[in-house]
């Protein structure tokens, strides 16, 4: 049997990303074209006799900081080395080909100890919340335009602690999302989008500088979803966020840790009310 690992196929993108959506991960709708284009070199697939049997997201931002997601096998080709295989190919391609400084990844529980061998530590769990829009909300904040985005670029740099610019403005403007900012006196406060996933809407990123402005921006996208289910990934060492979920009455799902190699790039929990995603951070 022949098995090898490339990169991946525009196509294949889209099959492992179905793939997550298989797995209960509720991935945006487009994010299998606007996740790959980080880093094109860095998504890998492993073919057995021609089909795909596993995949992995090892993309890097500014060559520093790199970040795993979309780690799954076939459910059928499971146990036969097939993802640790693909695993390494992608921690060899970060540390070796691209030389990052760190690497992150948002691992399911059942993964902890794995990870550990590994050579990543536990930063902080996060939580997923949901909400069966069914209450009017007042949008009181303004829709991102392509006007903001400089700011918006220096505030994730602040928070995320390496540049993805590139990256956040596609996700933001080619994603269907509902949007919101909020300025004060020109000072950008904070913003949120909510993208269109297989199944409802996903909140995040959610970055603002305090819960007043969180639930501005949360209520702002809110009023537009009207009847959706909407799901929300929030950091747990950000308390005031948890409290704005839980006056919402979302309801409490599905954990992953955060995950690092290094404490470099750890992203500030502070301002971060709900993370992007949880494949690129
Ligand atoms: C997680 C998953 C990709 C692993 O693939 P797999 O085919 O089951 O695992 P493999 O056969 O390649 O594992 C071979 C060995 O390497 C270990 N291993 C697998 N991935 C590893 C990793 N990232 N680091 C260290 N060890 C690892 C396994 O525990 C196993 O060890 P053992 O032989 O002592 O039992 C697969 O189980 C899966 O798709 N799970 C569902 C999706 C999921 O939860 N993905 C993780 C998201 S964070």
């Amino acid at each position: 049997m022949a098995f090898e690992i490339r990169a991946m196929t525009r196509d294949e993108a889209k099959l492992a990303w179905d793939m997550g959506a298989r797995e209960g991960w509720n991935p945006g709708r487009h994010d299998w074209e606007l996740v790959p284009a980080i880093d094109p070199q860095g998504c890998f697939v492993g073919v057995l006799d021609g089909k795909l049997v596993s995949s992995l997201v090892a993309v890097h931002y500014q060559g520093k900081y790199g970040f795993l997601g979309m780690y799954i096998v076939v459910p059928g080709y499971r146990g036969r080395g097939y993802g640790l295989a693909v695993w390494k190919h992608g921690i060899d391609y970060l540390t070796r080909e691209v030389g990052v400084e760190c690497i992150g990844l948002d691992g399911v529980l059942a993964n902890e100890a794995i990870y550990n061998k590994s050579g990543f530590h536990t930063a902080y769990r996060i939580t997923r919340f949901s909400y069966a829009v069914d209450s009017v909300f007042k949008r009181s904040c303004p829709a991102i335009e392509e006007r903001h985005f400089p700011d918006i670029a220096d505030y994730d740099l602040r928070v995320f602690k390496v540049d993805r610019a590139a990256f956040l403005h596609d996700f933001i403007f080619k994603s269907e999302a509902k949007t919101a900012v909020v300025y004060q006196g020109g000072k950008l406060l904070g913003l949120a989008m909510a993208r269109p996933c297989f199944t409802g809407y996903k909140i995040g990123p959610l970055l603002a500088d305090d819960i007043e402005v969180a639930r501005a921006l949360t209520e702002s996208l809110l009023a537009e979803l009207l009847g959706e289910m909407t799901f929300i990934e929030v950091p747990e060492p950000n308390q005031p966020a948890l409290r704005l979920v839980n006056e919402l009455g979302m309801s409490r799902g599905m954990a992953t840790n955060r995950m690092y190699t290094c404490d470099k790039y750890d992203q500030d929990t502070s301002r971060t009310y709900a993370v992007a995603t949880r494949v690129v951070g």
